[in-house]
């Protein structure tokens, strides 16, 4: 008996630069995890599209960027799937079917849609139903592939809460035609605060680049947001742990522990009487040699479209071989008629 490895499945927006907290939330587990999953690494353009960007081009230059991203930080299209979502046009028909089962409530219920409705009001925008179908999407995207495991940072839990809802609903209805998908939400790292407002999440969409360090940042840039990220004014000044009272040093340490594989208690011993500046270059040091290694990787897969163009389409076939599977299993189970 062939024993079948547990489904993993994962995906990043391609809207604008991935950051720092997308890798430490998320990416910097994915190499590791292709030896204990069979795992799905999505880039959800079709999510993309949901937030406003008037230059489309740039979609197909993101979708690269972060195609190569996802080859610098390991995955290994060898021993996982990588794909792009609009390849594989089952995640439009289940995303379809799934709006069938679900509930305008709960979707009303979601936190990061009200976020997002709260900022459009502010700015007198107007905002997409796409915004507020969007778990319906992620829900398609999991379901598709029978997926076990979902890492995701804190602010997606309860997206895949709504997918296990979702799930268990058709199949109460129906037999059991989805797994329940669990999250994995690492205890340190999955939220990254903002550098100068470190209460708020680190976001790639940020309007100010000086919240956010860029995986594609320049050394130079680098320096400078460090330097200036905000500390807290307690004297004297003492280097701990403690989300509440010190954001701004809690998420350095956060950083500096994801990128260095190092528990905080450990940092926290070696930090032990060091001065907030002496610790920024500790930061600044430990954050450059990374990215550096990182884009050098990414600039060998980037210059490369033929490359990536076969890595995708390649991706694309073996998950349209997985997800026909399920969405036929629906589409039979609904009574919708097939041609063959
Ligand atoms: N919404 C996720 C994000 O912005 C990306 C995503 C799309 C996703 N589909 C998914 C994550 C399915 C996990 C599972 O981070």
């Amino acid at each position: 008996m062939i024993l079948h490895k547990p489904i993993l499945f994962s995906a990043i927006q391609p809207s604008g630069n991935l950051t720092i907290g997308n890798y430490i939330g998320t990416m910097r587990y994915w190499s590791s995890m292709q030896e204990n999953y069979d795992c799905l690494y999505c880039i959800a353009d079709l999510h993309a599209l949901t937030t406003a960007q008037k230059n489309r081009l740039n979609l197909k230059k993101s979708i690269l960027d972060t195609l190569s991203l996802y080859l610098a930080s390991g995955v290994d299209p060898n021993k996982s799937i990588i794909f792009i979502q609009s390849h594989v046009h089952e995640h439009s028909q289940l995303n379809w079917i799934l709006n069938c089962f679900s509930e305008f409530s709960e979707l009303f219920r979601m936190t990061q849609f009200k976020q997002k409705r709260k900022i459009a009001k502010n700015a007198i925008q107007k905002i997409n139903t796409a915004l507020f179908n969007y778990p319906i999407l992620m829900a398609a995207d999991i379901l598709l592939y029978q997926t076990n495991i979902v890492p995701v940072g804190k602010d997606q839990k309860q997206h895949i809460e709504l997918t296990r809802n979702i799930a268990h609903r058709f199949n109460s209805l129906y037999g059991d035609i989805f797994t329940l998908p669990e999250s994995l939400i690492s205890e340190y790292g999955s939220k990254i605060m903002s550098l100068l407002e470190p209460k708020k999440k680190m976001s790639k969409s940020d309007i100010n680049k000086k919240n956010v360090i860029y995986l594609l940042d320049d050394m130079h840039s680098i320096i400078k947001k460090i330097n200036n990220a905000v500390t807290d004014s307690e004297i004297p000044s003492k280097i701990y742990y403690d989300i509440e009272n010190k954001p701004g040093i809690s998420n350095l340490l956060e950083i500096l522990s994801a990128i260095t594989n190092q528990d905080i208690t450990i940092l926290l011993k070696e930090l032990e009487g060091v001065m907030y500046s002496e610790f920024k270059k500790i930061v600044i040091d430990s954050i450059s040699k990374f990215l550096y290694n990182l884009q050098k990787s990414y600039n060998n897969y980037r210059c490369d479209e033929t490359y990536l163009k076969k890595i995708a389409y390649e991706g694309a076939i073996k998950a349209q071989f997985k997800s026909k599977k399920t969405l036929k299993r629906v589409y039979d189970i609904l009574g919708i008629m097939t041609l063959n």
